[in-house]
């Protein structure tokens, strides 16, 4: 027995509506904010996450996939959205007019301790938006993930926002960080210490408790933002009140990728980002771009569902229309003919494919939701006039052979 791979999940068939209900609203929403959709490939060359995500984050240095194809290059399946998607923007020339809209759903690799919300492939619906260093381009994308979760049935979600500066305040910061960290690195972990070397930031990220006690302390990059950092996350804030968002100035919010310049947030819930993203204005230039500011979002799909699960939102499941029951092998050619027909005009039809009873067809039918049942014997098959059963009561009326998607459709669609 081949079992599925340690920290993936299969989606099944009878889980299919929730995850249909996800991305008929990410389309939906995507749609109403006018942002066209993207697809890239789920590898691309390593180099690519080493560049953006950064080589000192755990997504690049602990998670990802990395392997090397039978040409001999360094590949890895993508361990997050955006950095294709940039990659992309840049290849295809796609900033001839801006602002550029883009919105995916794609899976995501991961090589993480599999546990609750934790998993080596899950999926996102993300955004992302090029061509403006705007604070109302930063609100936009908040926006976007705020209706995003509120369609999807949160309401009153609070995003936690900060803003972690610009290169120039950066440098500044990293200083006195760098400073902090020397200062405790007796009573912190190796990656720590490595870390306040090459990029002070990540250390932030670490999650040994011992060391997260120690960082509790560390100096905020709020105290060191530059007058034009601290204006623009002034107006994100403002624009965000301007529009009715809550949310939380968390100054402790750092995000695990390397590309972020001023705006990061999350949305959070039970105790778990179910979106997070940011702005970065420098990262179409560092992989080879014209300088293009940019934001964007992801959103962990397996993370949506079990929050949703957790606060008792459900999603509608279709019920299919009509189940076209055979009481005889005679009249199976007129059962498939009849589907054929309602099928075509639109409306979702089955009949027996298994040789059942008349009885377990009408089990199947009722477990299977559908809303009417057409019953055809041979009495029927001579006389051309079935009888058409309303699943939930019983109300029986006429159906004509030969006019059959006709009769179905004005029942079905008379209220
Ligand atoms: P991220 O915060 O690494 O950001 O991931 C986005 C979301 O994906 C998280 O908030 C979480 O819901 C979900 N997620 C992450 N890792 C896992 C996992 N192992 N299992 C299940 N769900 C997970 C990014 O990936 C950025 N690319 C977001 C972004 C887009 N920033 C700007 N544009």
């Amino acid at each position: 027995m081949i079992n599925v791979p340690k920290g993936t999940k299969d989606m099944l068939p009878a889980e299919s509506y929730k995850w249909q209900k996800v991305e008929a609203t990410a389309h939906k929403i995507a749609k109403l904010y006018n942002a066209k959709q993207i697809r890239t490939p789920v590898f691309e060359s390593a180099e690519l996450y080493l560049r953006s995500v950064g080589e000192s984050s755990d997504i690049v240095s602990k998670e990802m996939y990395v392997f090397e194809d039978k040409g001999g290059r360094r590949m890895a399946l993508r361990p997050e959205g955006t950095a294709g998607v940039v990659r992309s923007y840049i290849e295809n020339n796609l900033g001839e007019t801006l602002p550029l809209k883009t919105y995916y759903i794609e899976s995501i690799y991961r090589y993480e301790q599999p546990q609750a919300g934790r998993y080596r492939e899950h999926f996102q619906f993300g955004t992302e938006y090029f061509g403006s260093p705007l604070p109302e381009f930063d609100v936009e994308v908040i926006s976007m993930a705020h209706d995003f979760l509120r369609e999807m049935g949160f309401e009153n979600l609070a995003v936690k926002i900060n803003s972690i500066g610009c290169p120039t305040c950066r440098k500044e910061y990293n200083k006195a960080l760098r400073e902090f960290l020397a200062k405790n690195a007796d009573r912190l972990c190796g990656d720590c210490k490595r870390r306040a070397e090459t990029n002070p930031l990540r250390a932030l990220d670490c999650k040994v408790p011992s060391c997260q006690e120690i960082h509790k302390t560390a100096p905020k990059i709020s105290d060191y933002l530059c007058d034009d950092c601290k204006a623009h996350h002034a107006s994100v804030m403002h624009g965000l009140e301007k529009i009715g968002i809550k949310y939380e100035n968390d100054d402790k919010l750092v995000r695990g990728l390397d590309y972020y310049t001023r705006t990061v947030f999350e949305f959070n819930d039970g105790g778990l980002a179910l979106m997070g993203g940011g702005r970065y204005d420098s990262l179409c230039e560092e992989l080879g771009g014209k300088p293009t500011p940019c934001v964007g979002f992801g959103c962990g799909i397996e993370r949506l569902l079990a929050a949703a699960d957790a606060r008792g939102i459900s999603f509608k499941k279709d019920s299919p229309d009509v189940f076209v029951a055979a009481q005889c092998d005679a009249v199976r050619g007129e059962c498939t003919r009849i589907v054929k027909e309602l099928r075509r005009a639109g409306i979702s039809a089955e009949t027996d494919l298994m040789g059942k009873s008349l009885k377990a067809q009408f089990k199947y039918a009722d477990r299977q939701g559908y809303k009417y049942v057409i019953t055809l014997g041979e009495n029927e098959l001579n006389s051309g006039v079935y009888g058409m059963k309303r699943m939930s009561d019983g109300q029986t009326n006429e159906i004509h052979g030969s006019d059959v998607a006709k009769d179905v459709g004005r029942i079905l669609w008379q209220k």
